[in-house]
């Protein structure tokens, strides 16, 4: 990367921490350290555009619809607006305004309608910190939030749920394991992804059992 390119993605990296400062905090800057470190160690086997993939993966959650209402438009906003200050190229802009428009898994409900290298490699990256011992800290920091409950043994696991379901987030946290986290290692887009996905599944695999071990006392 130049000059100019190292200096845009210092920029960047301020403003999305300023931004995300108050943020829940499974979708905080920590989180987003988190996918820019993985992204690029997805990078390093499977190619793709640095920047894109360092600017994409900055300002993936810069407007997260769950915390403004459901309003999918905002995210991809917010960052044209900065970068378009920026003075980025108006392509390099499209690019990753279509990465923040298609990365969020509830987008899989309706079939994704963009693809490129550079989102299949920051989805994996947003992917991986969603399983593993992350996943379920921050699974359980989004239901807390929501005040869903931990566990709830009545309550039937939907596989087959819309994206309004999905969104809503009615649901227990344990569930969200069968609805959505254990699902993701098969969504997978690199080889590398799917690598790293196996140790965090069987983490999970595992957490799951002892905790119904622990429920069944
Ligand atoms: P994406 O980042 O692909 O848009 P989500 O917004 O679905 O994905 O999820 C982001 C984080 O919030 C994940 O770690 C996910 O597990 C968690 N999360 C989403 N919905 C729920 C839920 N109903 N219960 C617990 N955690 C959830
Ligand atoms: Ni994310």
């Amino acid at each position: 990367m130049n000059e100019n390119e190292i200096k845009l993605i210092e920029n960047t990296r301020k403003f999305v921490k300023e931004t995300l400062e108050n943020a829940e905090a499974g979708h905080d800057f920590w989180h987003i350290l988190r996918v820019l470190k993985l992204s690029e160690k997805i990078a390093d086997k499977e190619g793709g555009n640095e920047l894109i993939i360092r600017l994409g993966a900055l300002l993936h959650d810069i407007a997260d619809a769950k915390f403004h209402n459901g309003d999918e438009m905002i995210g991809p906003k917010v960052a044209r607006d900065f970068l378009e200050i920026q003075q980025v190229d108006e392509e390099i802009i499209d690019h990753i305004v279509k990465i923040i428009e298609n990365i969020s898994f509830k987008n899989s409900f309706e079939g994704q309608k963009f693809t490129s290298k550079e989102l299949q490699i920051i989805q994996d990256a947003d992917r991986l910190d969603a399983i593993g011992a992350i996943g379920i800290a921050r699974a359980f920091v989004y239901g807390g939030h929501k005040n869903n409950p931990i566990y709830h043994p009545g309550l039937k696991v939907n596989l087959n749920m819309t994206k309004e379901e999905y969104k809503k987030g009615d649901t227990s946290t344990i569930n969200h394991f069968y609805e959505k986290l254990l699902k993701l290692k098969d969504m997978m887009n690199t080889e590398t992804g799917r690598q790293l996905a196996e140790k965090r599944h069987a983490f999970m695999e595992a957490f799951l059992e002892q905790f119904y071990e622990e429920w069944e006392v």
